[in-house]
């Protein structure tokens, strides 16, 4: 008798991840470098993690005895982290309040568990970063896709929340848009889940990671205590495959997290734990990534309307430019993988981030190096002659 396969088992792919494979296959078969693609499909930095936790990592391999920690994480990162809330923000938050995990998608599973039951609406906003809808799916939650507009900056509008919702994940900047909350209007979205019981989970992964109005970047912990606030290193911080997360947990709620954390994961990854406490000293590392990626921003976008890419939501932060193509292709799958056959180009189609209208739409990856966004441009118009 064939053996049953979980209906939660049914996900939907990260179509990012399947463009990577699909491009590596094709630098395997590729004779020289002409034939190799430029990668403006994932975001993640062109940069290594910064020399200080480079050479932390080494001295923690070769002094420390690299077992398992506590599930919540090692108090010394723990206090780095409540540190970097007082440094950046003003904040003054309980380090007993911060759970490390693996990556912010530890942080995800951990939450969303500790929050929400099988079967709980929770609302995100289309376009969005695929794996809120596809965990809370694996979970048996039930995602609820807000059609956002450029009129709101793409992020959820308080007016479209209601009772029937258990939880409401927002992010700013924004996965793929990099658009980010006007001033205030985290606020107006924190008051409007605090009064109909709706549980925030606030992405702020792309913090850091700001080219407009950098200073008015808010955490919305600003505004309480009883929302989820998810961050990491891997994209300011620039430590993708290290792993590393945080989570910072309402403080009715930390006791249930460490009991998931301890149960699913046992502890995040120890070395990785130890090198992070250096990335908070590396500002001057950090703070030259964001800069070239302003550079790599700046040139995409004079550059791009000229192979025809011109309508573009506003990159404020984070590291993508998401592209409305209806004008050249109604399948903008169809569309990458062409760019990416004929013109050497990897790019992610807009279905990754929103299943209504992704069909028309795409991003562009800019963390990668100035010379990668150069030879990107070059062939694109090229290819779009
Ligand atoms: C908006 C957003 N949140 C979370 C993640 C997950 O990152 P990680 O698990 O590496 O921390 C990503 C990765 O691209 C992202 O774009």
């Amino acid at each position: 008798m064939a053996h049953k396969i979980a209906k939660r088992a049914d996900v939907a792919p990260f179509i990012v991840m399947d463009v990577m494979r699909a491009a590596a296959a094709r630098d395997a078969a590729a004779k020289d470098a002409s034939g190799k693609s430029v990668h403006l499909e994932v975001g993640q930095p062109g940069t290594p993690a910064p020399r200080l936790v480079r050479e932390a990592a080494k001295r923690a391999i070769d002094n420390d005895k690299l077992g398992y920690t506590l599930a919540l994480g090692i108090p010394e990162l723990r206090q780095a982290i409540a540190r970097h809330y007082k440094n950046w923000y003003g904040i003054d938050l309980p380090w007993e309040r911060v759970c490390v995990t693996v990556g912010s998608s530890g942080a995800f599973l951990l939450a969303f568990l500790a929050a929400f039951d099988a079967g709980d609406r929770v609302a995100l906003a289309d376009p969005g970063y695929p794996a809120y809808r596809n965990i809370l799916k694996a979970l048996d939650c039930v995602p609820v896709g807000l059609a956002a507009e450029a009129r709101t900056k793409f992020q959820p509008d308080p007016a479209s929340l209601d009772e029937t919702l258990a939880g409401l994940i927002v992010a700013s900047p924004a996965n793929p848009t990099g658009s980010m909350l006007a001033p205030g209007d985290l606020k107006a979205l924190v008051e409007t889940c605090r009064k109909k019981g709706i549980r925030l989970v606030s992405d702020e992964i792309y913090h850091g990671v700001v080219y407009e109005n950098r200073a008015q970047t808010q955490t919305a912990l600003s505004y309480g205590d009883d929302m989820f606030v998810v961050n990491s290193f891997s994209k300011y911080f620039s430590m993708t495959g290290w792993r590393l997360g945080w989570l910072i947990v309402p403080p009715d709620l930390v006791r249930a997290v460490e009991c998931l954390a301890q149960n699913l994961f046992i502890s995040p990854p120890t070395l990785a734990q130890h090198a992070a406490i250096a990335a908070f000293d590396a500002t001057e590392e950090l703070e030259s990534h964001v800069r070239n990626y302003r550079a790599n921003r700046d040139y995409l976008l004079a550059e791009l309307p000229k192979a025809g890419f011109a309508e573009f939501a506003p990159p404020d932060g984070a590291f993508y430019l998401y592209c409305d193509v209806g004008h050249m292709t109604n399948d903008s799958a169809e569309f990458c993988r062409r760019m990416l056959d004929e013109a050497g180009v990897a790019a992610t189609p807009g279905k990754d981030f929103d299943p209504l209208r992704g069909h028309r739409t795409m991003r562009f990856s800019f963390a990668g190096t100035f010379a990668d966004m150069q030879e990107a441009a070059a062939r694109l118009k090229a290819w779009r002659k």
